[in-house]
């Protein structure tokens, strides 16, 4: 039976360090802040949003909350963006995706100041992260990282498999991946032989985004399996991307849904808010 990665102590554990590093920020001037936009009504993004809100408020950062209507226009989100980007009582700026549907996600993520760019989205900031020079981290991948660091889990000279490529998670996960030196193959939902490729992985990271995809006949006995997805079964109940219960007997290591890599991000997100403050005080 797998070792099962508490995402809720580690970051448990890494909040007590960010309360402290933002106390001694306070300590010098103001508090560091982070300003979270959101637009619309997604119920799954009001949650992420609310438990921005508290996580914050857990560690001496202060959150302003901007919630606009589904029908703000794109010139109207772009106008508080630019207001957020030249107030310097703001470090970090956030703005919830997906987007509705008439707005332009990627004009949007270009308008937010680099250095205010606590979701690493920014080109400039992506640019960075391929690189491996970079200032913010991308959070979910970052909280992946910091998970394996503190289960002393090897990363250089293994075999990774990274299956989902999105720009949020997929993409930069490989990255980091790559510059901490694994191996990394990325797969999607249209790999050929998936199966045979995912077998193959010492570290398996699943960011699917589908439920239950992840079968245990897709795991080499002894992997470690990161479940980024969080997902909704048919019948209301929360899972993940991969079936929790017939690959944790066979995995060294698991993440389980919720209590993995959720909160790991969150996490992540407060540090970048507090390299921000630190660049903003000097
Ligand atoms: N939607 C899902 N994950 C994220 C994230 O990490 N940041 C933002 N801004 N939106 C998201």
């Amino acid at each position: 039976m797998a070792v099962i990665i508490d995402g809720k102590a580690v970051s448990a554990a890494v909040r007590t360090e960010i309360r402290q590093e933002a106390a001694a920020i306070a300590a010098q001037g103001r508090a560091p802040s982070l300003a979270v936009i959101i637009v619309g009504e997604d119920p799954a993004s009001k949650v992420y949003v609310r438990n921005k809100h508290k996580a914050c408020a857990e560690c001496g950062i202060t959150s302003f909350q901007h919630e606009l209507p589904a029908d703000t226009t794109q010139e109207q989100l772009l106008a508080l963006i630019e207001q957020l980007n030249a107030d310097p009582a703001v470090d970090g700026i956030l703005c919830q995706l997906p987007l509705p549907g008439h707005l332009d996600e990627q004009a949007v993520i270009d308008a937010i100041a680099p250095d205010k760019d606590v979701d690493a989205f920014h080109p400039q900031n992506t640019g960075r992260i391929m690189t491996g020079d970079y200032a913010f981290l991308p959070c979910t991948p970052a909280g992946i990282m910091e998970l394996l660091r503190r289960y002393e889990i090897p990363v250089a000279g293994k075999r990774a498999v990274v299956i989902g490529r999105s720009n949020i998670v997929g993409k930069p996960m490989a990255l980091l991946l790559i510059n901490a030196s694994a191996t990394v193959t990325v797969c999607n939902s249209q790999t050929p032989e998936l199966a045979a490729v995912t077998r193959q992985a010492d570290l398996l990271v699943a960011a699917v985004g589908r439920p239950d995809f992840v079968t245990a006949d897709m795991v080499r006995p002894g992997a470690v399996v990161i479940d980024v997805g969080i997902n909704r079964r048919e019948d209301g109940t929360l899972c993940g991307d991969v079936r929790f219960d017939e690959v944790a007997p066979i995995a060294s290591h698991i993440t389980p849904v919720p209590g993995g890599v959720g909160p790991m991000t969150i996490t992540m997100l407060l540090k970048n808010t507090l390299t921000a403050a630190r660049k903003h005080m000097r």
